[in-house]
C-alpha cells in the first residue's frame, strides 16, 4: 500500500487535505493523525471492517479495544450512555488528555470494543485532530499509531518508521506536546453511588480527578505486576508492553549515590543513560539523553518515548533511567517506565 504523508501546520488553511483524510476514513481507509498525547491510527469507529484493518495494520490482538475520538464532549451520548459523572469530567477536562470508559450503545460494533459492552471515549485537544473529527460524521477509532511492541509515537518520523506502507495517509502535525497517552478512567457504580477506577495514569492526574469525583480507585496493574492468572480491568494491561531490546534498569536511591553509580558504570561498560539536565556535567556525553531537569515532569513526559526509541538504537549493553516519584504526572512516568523495564528496579 502507498502511504501518503502530508504536513499540516494550520488546520484552517489546510481544509482540503483534511477533507481528503476524512474521505479516506469514510471509504473505510486508515489515516494517522496527531493528538496532544501521541499519534493515533484512525479508522471509522462505527465500522467493523475498519476496526479489523486497524488491528491488522498495528499487529494488535483484536480483543484489545480501541478508543473512539469525538470532536465535542456532548457527542459521547450518541455512542455511549454518558451520565452525570461523565458530564462533570467533560466540563473539567475536555477537550483534553482524558479517556472515559462508558457502557456502549448498539451503533458501536463489538469489533471496535474488542467484544466488550463498554466503549472508551476521548475528545482530543489538538487543532488538527479537532478539525479532522469535525469534518467526519462518525467517531474515529484510534489506538496509538505504533506497531504493537514499539513505544507510542510522538512525532511523524516514529509513525513513518512503524507504519509506512500499512496505512493510507499519515498527517504530520509536528511533535505531540504531552508525549504520554491519555489518562483512562472507568465509571463504575456501587451502593454508595458512582466512582472512578483509574486504569491508566496520564496528564490528567489522580489529584485532578479527585477534584471532580471523591472516590478514585487506582487499578492494581497501574503500579504492580499482574499476578499469574489475574484478569486485568483493561485488556491493554494484559499484553506484553513495549520494552526496549537493550535491557532497561530503573535506578532508585539518593540523587548523589545514583550519580556516583552512573559514573562508575560509564567507566566500566557501554551504557545509555536517560539523565536529568543537571547531571550532564558529571557524566561522559556518549549515549546520554537529557530528559529535562529533575523537577520538570512535563519535559520528562514529552521526551520519554522518543529517547527510549533512540537509546535502543545505540550500541549500549544496558539503558539506565531514574525511577520517578509517583506524584502528579510522575505516576504516569512511573507506570510507563516500570512496564518498559519489566519492573527491574535497582536500589542504590
Ligand atoms: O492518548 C491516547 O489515549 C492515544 C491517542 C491516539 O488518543 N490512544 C491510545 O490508544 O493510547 P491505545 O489503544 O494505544 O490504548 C488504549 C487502551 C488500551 O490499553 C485498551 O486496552 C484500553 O485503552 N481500552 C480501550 N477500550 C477499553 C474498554 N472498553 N475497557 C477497558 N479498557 C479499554
Ligand atoms: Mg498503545
Amino acid at each position: 500500500m502507498q502511504t501518503k504523508v502530508i504536513r499540516i501546520t494550520d488546520s484552517i488553511t489546510d481544509g482540503t487535505s483534511l477533507k481528503e483524510a476524512a474521505d479516506i476514513l469514510r471509504a473505510g481507509g486508515l489515516v494517522v493523525f496527531p493528538t496532544e498525547t501521541v499519534y493515533g491510527l484512525g479508522g471509522n469507529g462505527l465500522s467493523q471492517a475498519a476496526a479489523e484493518k486497524i488491528y491488522e495494520a498495528k499487529g494488535r490482538p483484536s480483543n484489545n479495544p480501541l478508543i473512539i475520538h469525538i470532536h465535542h464532549p456532548a457527542e459521547a451520548d450518541k455512542y455511549a450512555f454518558a451520565g452525570d459523572l461523565y458530564n462533570r469530567l467533560a466540563a473539567a477536562f475536555m477537550p483534553g488528555p482524558l479517556t472515559v470508559i462508558l457502557p456502549k450503545r448498539d451503533c458501536v460494533p463489538y469489533a471496535t470494543t474488542g467484544g466488550l459492552d463498554t466503549v472508551a471515549v476521548r475528545c482530543p485537544d489538538h487543532p488538527v485532530a479537532h478539525a479532522l473529527l469535525k469534518v467526519c460524521d462518525f467517531p474515529v477509532a484510534a489506538p496509538s499509531a505504533n506497531l504493537s511492541g514499539s513505544p507510542s509515537p510522538t512525532c511523524a518520523d516514529h509513525v513513518i518508521a512503524d507504519l509506512s506502507g500499512r496505512v493510507d495517509m499519515i498527517i504530520d502535525g509536528g511533535e505531540c506536546e504531552i508525549g504520554l497517552e491519555s489518562t483512562i478512567v472507568k465509571i463504575d457504580r456501587d451502593e454508595k453511588g458512582e466512582y472512578l477506577t483509574l486504569l491508566r495514569p496520564g496528564a490528567i492526574t489522580y489529584d485532578a480527578l479527585t477534584c471532580v469525583c471523591e472516590r478514585v480507585v487506582i487499578a492494581g496493574a497501574v503500579l504492580e505486576q499482574l499476578k499469574e492468572g489475574e484478569r486485568p480491568l483493561s485488556p491493554g494491561m494484559m499484553y506484553k508492553h513495549y520494552a526496549p531490546k537493550i535491557p532497561l534498569v530503573l535506578l532508585d536511591g539518593d540523587p548523589q549515590d545514583v550519580l556516583a553509580f552512573l559514573q562508575k558504570e560509564q567507566a566500566g561498560k557501554s551504557c545509555a543513560i536517560l539523565c536529568y539536565d543537571e547531571e550532564t556535567t558529571a557524566l561522559k556525553p556518549e549515549n546520554l539523553f537529557l530528559v529535562g531537569t529533575r523537577d520538570d515532569l512535563a519535559t520528562q513526559a514529552h521526551t520519554l518515548f522518543a529517547y527510549l526509541r533512540e537509546a535502543d538504537k545505540t550500541n549500549a549493553k544496558i539503558i539506565y533511567a531514574h525511577l520517578p516519584k509517583k506524584d502528579g504526572l510522575g505516576l504516569a512516568l512511573y507506570n510507563r517506565l516500570i512496564r518498559a523495564a519489566a519492573h527491574t528496579i535497582k536500589k542504590i
